[in-house]
């Protein structure tokens, strides 16, 4: 079979119409998600249920014939295998116990395999339903951005309480990081043995770090991460994702060796196109021009296909899809990328 169009332009390649998906594209404002996920019961027991996680994979895929499909599953899957309590309340997101400086020693990783075994199901079941032209991405935290989580017990909006452990104690944050950099090499490689195509390292929260603390909590275990999963799997594409990272995105693809680096719609078209130069970017619409449609969402994509579209672009949003996005956006944005409208 030919290459599929997403790895092609992971490799460097330009093509045009580029690639498209939608970072979350599995998830509420589909009215099929939110069937399953009632049928489910909780959302941690739909990301380990083998036949649903593969079931709300493949919905936006058979609605939308998106170029790559990602995995359903959840970044706190790791911290799950650590027992640190996740559940998640609805209309307040995850909750964890947060974790005491002396307890990171304590930390048993040894779980996670047994843990995580329906997930790298999961993908295994995925790579033999979809599409053979569609790419399947596997993914998972980034080691900041998981112990962000881990450290306050539940999303904030500055992570502070992260920022102030890293410097109260630093060696234990250190000794979390590395230990989170390990487990999510391990998770990856197996994901990428069990069929997936590509991995993606979220690091949502990269922009709330100084430049020092990115280097050391984001740059560094994010090169060990893609040193060790290359080293298992030879040629392995890894796409990074540091939200809100600015202008540090340079060094971050410098040091780390992702292949493409995505791209938060803060970020000017005209920097993203710089960053081009060293290989493939992903991104870059404001989810919320997703939202308003029309031409908020037309002027937004024809910006960027403009700009970007002339070296290797995977098209998608600078970050997640809301639930209020309407149905008929995506359609709209669809075409608008693909050329396929009026
Ligand atoms: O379609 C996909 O992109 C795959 C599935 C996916 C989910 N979470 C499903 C999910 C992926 C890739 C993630 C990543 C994730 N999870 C991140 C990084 C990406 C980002 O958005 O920054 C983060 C920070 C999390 C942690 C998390 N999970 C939060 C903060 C929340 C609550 C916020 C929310 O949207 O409700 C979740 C829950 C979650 N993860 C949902 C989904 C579909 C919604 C839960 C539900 O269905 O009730």
């Amino acid at each position: 079979m030919e290459k599929r169009l997403m790895m092609r332009v992971l490799e460097g390649e330009t093509g045009f119409p580029p690639p498209m998906w939608l970072m979350r594209q599995a998830g509420r404002y589909l009215p099929e998600y939110r069937a399953v996920r009632e049928k489910a019961g909780g959302f941690l027991d739909l990301c380990y249920d083998v036949d649903l996680a593969t079931e709300v994979t493949l919905q936006p895929i058979r609605r939308f014939g998106f170029d790559a499909a990602i995995l359903f599953s959840d970044i706190l899957v790791i911290p799950d295998a650590l027992d640190r309590g996740l559940h998640f309340v609805v209309g307040e997101g995850p909750k964890l116990t947060p974790i005491l400086a002396r307890e990171i020693a304590d930390l048993d990783p040894s779980r996670a395999e047994t843990h995580l075994a329906p997930v790298i199901a999961t993908v295994g079941r995925l790579r033999r339903e979809l599409p053979a032209e569609t790419t399947l991405i596997g993914f998972c935290g980034a080691p900041w951005t998981v112990a962000t989580y881990m450290i306050a017990g539940h999303g904030t909006p500055d992570q502070a309480p992260a920022r102030l452990f890293a410097y109260n104690h630093p060696e234990a944050m250190a000794e979390l990081i590395w230990m989170l950099a390990d487990m999510s090499a391990n998770y990856l490689i197996r994901q990428l043995q069990a069929g997936a195509d590509c991995v993606q390292v979220f690091d949502s929260w990269a922009g709330v770090l100084d430049e020092a603390s990115f280097e050391a909590y984001s740059v560094a275990p994010m090169r060990a991460i893609v040193d060790k999963v290359r080293a298992a799997v030879p040629g392995a594409k890894i796409i990074g994702f540091a939200k809100g990272a600015g202008p540090l995105l340079k060094t971050y693809r410098e040091k780390t060796g992702v292949d493409a680096v995505g791209l938060d719609w803060s970020v000017p078209l005209s920097f993203g196109a710089e960053l081009q130069q060293g290989g493939a970017v992903q991104g870059n619409l404001d989810p919320l021009r997703l939202v308003a449609g029309g031409r908020a969402l037309e002027e937004g994509v024809d910006r960027i296909l403009d700009t970007l579209g002339a070296g290797p672009l995977i098209f998608n949003l600078g970050h997640g899809i809301t639930p209020e996005t309407p149905i008929a956006h995506v359609e709209a944005l669809i075409a608008r990328v693909r050329r396929t409208g009026n």
